[in-house]
Order: C-alpha cells, then sequence, then structure tokens
C-alpha cells in the first residue's frame, strides 16, 4: 500500500514539479520529431470518469498508448461502481489488474478513499476541489511562452471553483502571487486560502486583479454537477467575464489561459481566444506532454526479462 499518488499540487515538491514540467517540454519535443519512446510497454491505466470529458481522456488515452502502454475507460454505468461496489473494494481489486489508475469525480473523497486502498498510483483527473493535471499543462504553457513563473503575478477571475483552489496550491508550489476576482459568495474554500496565508489575495473587482498580472486565467461560471445554479450564475458572474479590455489592463507581457470548455460570450468575449495574448490551444495540447511526464514518474519503469 505504499503506492505515490498525485491526487494534488501538494503531493509533489517544488522541485519535482519544476522537474515534470522540464521533462513536458522534453517530451513534447521528442514527439515533434517522430522519436518512438515507450517506457511504459504493457503498463496499463484504469481512467474512472463519474463526469464528462474530452482533453482529460484523450490526453491519458493518447498519452499511455504513446508511452508504449495501454488505458482503459471506465464509468460507473457499466461497472459496479455505478451499482454501490464500494470505493474501497474496487480500489482494492482494479489495483490487483492496473498499473496506475486515473478518476475524474465528484467528492474529492472518493480520491482519497481509493488511494487509502489502492496498490498503485492514483491520478486526479478533476474533482469537485481540484485539477491538479491541468495546472501541470497551465505551467508548462507558461514556461514555453515566457519562461519562469517565479516572483509573477497572476489573476484569477471569476468562480472560486475547483480550478481556482489549483491556481492557489499553484501559487505556493511554483512561488507566484495570486489575486483572485470572485463575485461575494463564491470565493475559494477556506482551507486552500488558509493554507496559502497572504500568497493569495481576494478582490472583487476583475481590473484590480489584473493590473500588473502575467497571466490571467478563468473558467465556466457553472462547472459540471452545479447545472441547476446556471441561470443565477449567469446573472451573479456577468461583471466578471475577461474580454481584450480587461487583458490591456494587466502586464503588456500577459498571456491568457482557460482550461477549456470555454462559453464564448460568457466568462470570456466572443472573441479572447482569437487575441495573439490567448494560448488556450497549445495548453490544451500540452494536457498531453504534461499528463506523459507525470506517468512516467509514477508508473514504474518496464518489467524485468524473464
Ligand atoms: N480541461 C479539461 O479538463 O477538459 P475536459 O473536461 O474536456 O477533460
Ligand atoms: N470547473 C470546471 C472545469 C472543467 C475542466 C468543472 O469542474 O466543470
Amino acid at each position: 500500500m505504499s503506492a505515490r499518488h498525485f491526487l494534488s499540487l501538494m503531493d509533489c515538491t517544488p522541485q519535482e514539479l519544476s522537474g515534470l514540467i522540464r521533462r513536458a517540454i522534453e517530451l513534447k519535443d521528442l514527439r515533434k520529431r517522430g522519436v518512438l519512446f515507450e517506457p511504459l510497454k504493457s503498463r496499463v491505466l484504469g481512467m474512472i470518469f463519474e463526469k464528462a470529458s474530452t482533453r482529460t481522456r484523450l490526453s491519458f488515452e493518447a498519452g499511455m498508448i504513446q508511452l508504449g502502454g495501454q488505458a482503459i475507460f471506465l464509468s460507473p454505468r457499466d461497472t459496479q461502481l455505478g451499482r454501490g461496489e464500494p470505493i474501497a473494494d474496487s480500489a482494492r481489486v482494479m489495483s490487483r489488474m492496473l498499473d496506475a489508475v486515473m478518476i475524474r469525480t465528484f467528492a474529492h473523497s472518493t480520491l482519497t478513499e481509493f488511494a487509502a486502498h489502492s496498490q498503485v498510483p492514483l491520478i486526479n483527473g478533476l474533482s469537485d476541489d481540484l485539477h491538479p493535471c491541468q495546472l501541470l499543462a497551465d505551467m508548462q504553457t507558461f514556461a514555453e511562452q515566457r519562461g519562469s513563473i517565479q516572483g509573477k503575478t497572476v489573476a484569477w477571475v471569476g468562480d472560486g471553483n475547483n480550478m481556482c483552489n489549483t491556481y492557489i496550491e499553484a501559487a505556493q508550489q511554483f512561488d507566484f502571487q495570486l489575486r483572485v476576482a470572485c463575485p461575494e459568495g463564491y470565493e475559494p474554500k477556506a482551507r486552500f486560502l488558509d493554507a496559502a496565508g497572504d500568497r493569495v489575495q481576494i478582490v472583487r473587482d476583475p481590473r484590480e486583479a489584473v493590473r500588473g498580472a502575467h497571466l490571467v486565467s478563468t473558467d465556466v461560471w457553472t462547472s459540471m454537477g452545479q447545472e441547476e445554479e446556471t441561470a443565477k450564475r449567469l446573472k451573479l458572474f456577468a461583471p466578471y467575464q475577461v474580454n481584450r479590455a480587461l487583458l490591456d489592463a494587466a502586464d503588456p507581457t500577459v498571456i491568457f489561459l482557460h482550461c477549456l470548455p470555454a462559453h464564448r460570450g460568457e466568462e470570456i468575449s466572443e472573441d479572447l481566444l482569437d487575441d495573439p495574448r490567448a494560448f488556450a490551444w497549445d495548453q490544451a495540447e500540452n494536457r498531453l506532454h504534461a499528463q506523459k511526464a507525470l506517468l512516467e514518474m509514477l508508473v514504474a519503469p518496464a518489467f524485468a526479462q524473464p
């Protein structure tokens, strides 16, 4: 039961995280040059999706195949998980057959419960609290475009959701200042804010948040599982749209990132992803490279020959 898990950025040291970003950039280069690199031959990743996904599923599945292994997609609809088999039992069984597991779920406790009973590494593919794989891609994208993020200022505009919580952890691990602009009542969770101390500042005015910022990011106003709040959120978050004029108030070198999927006309203006300061497509691609670096680190080297 001593497997190493990745449920949060806090499961790695800052040095390991910087190493993962450097490795992701190397793996991206290998792929662009058409070099075959298959250190995970015969390794199998199980992927449990309790919520929808395009990028996370594709990047993990393609990543495992490119590294020489395989990925198996599992949904609660077609497994005993959906019929009430306990998480702990599922973890015991699955981890005897697989080399690593990725879970996208609602309650973060599903991940901690699975991890406690898993013999193999568990990766958080998004929970209601955190989305650490996305932040690996975001940090890689910033590094590629602007170099080190250490000492820089990042602005999060909109909902204090799972992505925002993860930016708070990233601020501590990658050593940057974070300003969060959100409406009252939609702040990130207190436990993340408390752990970050004065690295994170909450403001109400998006212009105040982005002033001098080197990276601006936002996300949908209604996350998966909150669909019944959509109408209320649309109204409340309207002053928090990120558009070209808002980016003009940031540092001249600012880049804009969005984890996607995006709702144009809501959290971003119709034209924002076409702005030269936006790097959302590179960011999406980097999910593949960053997670390959993560899989390489977590999944043991190839089996010895008999
Ligand atoms: N950004 C992200 O996690 O996208 P998916 O929901 O498509 O996986
Ligand atoms: N906050 C969003 C992120 C999707 C990638 C959600 O949880 O739905």
